[in-house]
């Protein structure tokens, strides 16, 4: 028996995959295209494992797909497969269109094509479980309500709208063809392996080396900071006891601004990363043009899933941001790989 997981290689699948060796015996299938947001880094401490394998390639394509569905006989999928960052969504919409809507569509054909030819048995325990954010819902002011599974989509930004939409067609596939499928959307993730790129990477990044930290407007957009951990505990339960069809959100309970967000990192390094140089790490910040079209809030009311799957996350922010303070700062090759492109040319080598 195993699980697929696609999008292995990027920032939530390698930490679900970590936690999902940590709770089960059962081996893991991690595919990945291997963009720039995919690192085999990430699989160092379990690349020798007999419960772990790697396979290089794109949801999109079909024949790739359909032989390893053929040589591996999954019981479940996970996606978490996606183009993921809203600012380059507004630079270059064109990649997000073709993985997360037309690259669902296709694995979504082919993980049809693989379960209607699995036995009786082997069908009643298959999941496909999809993995999606809670900007589908859009933007909410200070006093609205937060997003619950029945709040209607209003996707604002080009990923936004291409995991919306890639969203309708998983609940299509469940409603026409009976794929047996669950959906769920979560808010704002944050803990080790988060390319540098998003937010709270960014910052621990650039106030190590003493570059300017960009905060977008007027950084009262206010965020619902979910720590990986907490997410990959959600999905494991999902997977084992969600019901087929439904959707569930998964929120971190933990609603700050990004200056409370950029403000506590910066007091934080202050005391266990001092340097000389600077008084406080808080002189750094920089407030810069805002994001065209960005969404002021987002918040999770995490109450079916508390209901009926009996989650709640763990971490509290404070507790949460310690862990990953502690994390960027053991591992600040694995972030400086990144940066100085060693990690890109090496892929280069190793991937033609
Ligand atoms: P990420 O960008 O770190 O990782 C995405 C991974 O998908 C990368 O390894 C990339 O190489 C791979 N990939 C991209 N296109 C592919 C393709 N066509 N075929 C196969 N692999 C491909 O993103 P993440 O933060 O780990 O997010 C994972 C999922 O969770 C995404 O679907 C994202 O929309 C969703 N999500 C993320 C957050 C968050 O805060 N990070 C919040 C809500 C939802
Ligand atoms: P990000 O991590 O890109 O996630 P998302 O856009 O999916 O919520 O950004 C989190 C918040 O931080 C968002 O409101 C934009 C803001 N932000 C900045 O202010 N400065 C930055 O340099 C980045 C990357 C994000």
């Amino acid at each position: 028996m195993s699980i697929l997981i696609t999008g292995a290689a990027g920032f939530i699948g390698s930490n679900f995959i970590y936690n999902w060796l940590k709770k089960n015996k059962e081996k893991v299938i991690a595919l990945d295209k291997l963009t720039y947001a995919g690192n085999l880094d990430n699989f160092k401490n379990i690349e020798d494992s007999s419960f772990f394998c790697f396979l290089h390639g794109d949801i999109g394509d079909r024949d790739f797909i359909r032989y390893n569905l053929k040589k591996y006989q999954p019981r479940s999928i996970i996606n978490f497969a996606a183009e993921s960052h809203v600012d380059r969504s507004i630079h270059g919409p064109d990649d997000f269109i073709q993985t997360n809507i037309i690259g669902t569509y296709n694995l979504l054909e082919e993980v049809l094509y693989y379960f209607e030819g699995l036995s009786n048995l082997n069908k009643s325990n298959f999941r496909f479980l999809h993995i999606s954010t809670d900007e589908v819902y859009g933007s909410l002011d200070s006093s609205d309500l937060s997003f619950t599974e029945e709040t209607p989509y209003r996707p604002n930004s080009p990923y936004s709208a291409s995991k919306a939409s890639s969203d309708h067609l998983v609940r299509a596939w469940f409603h026409t063809y009976n794929l047996p499928v669950l959906t769920s959307n979560c808010s704002n993730n944050y803990g080790p392996y988060q390319f540098p790129e998003k937010l709270i990477p960014l910052v621990i990044s650039k106030a190590i080396n003493l570059e300017e930290i960009p905060i977008y407007g007027d950084g009262k957009q206010i965020r619902d900071w979910l720590y990986v951990d907490d997410h990959c505990d959600a999905l494991n339960l999902i997977l084992k006891r969600g019901r087929l069809g439904q959707t569930y959100n998964i929120g971190g309970m933990n609603e700050k601004t990004n200056l409370d967000v950029v403000s506590t990192i910066c007091d934080k390094l202050d005391i266990i990363y001092p340097n000389k140089k600077i008084k406080s790490y808080r002189n750094l910040i920089t407030f810069i043009n805002d994001r065209p079209g960005h969404d002021r809030r987002y918040s999770i009311n995490p109450k079916k899933i508390s209901n009926e799957l009996n989650w709640i996350p763990k971490e509290t922010f404070d507790s949460g941001i310690d862990k990953t303070l502690d994390w960027y700062l053991l591992n600040q090759n694995w972030v400086n790989n990144i940066i100085s492109g060693e990690y890109v040319n090496w892929l280069k080598k190793n991937y033609k």
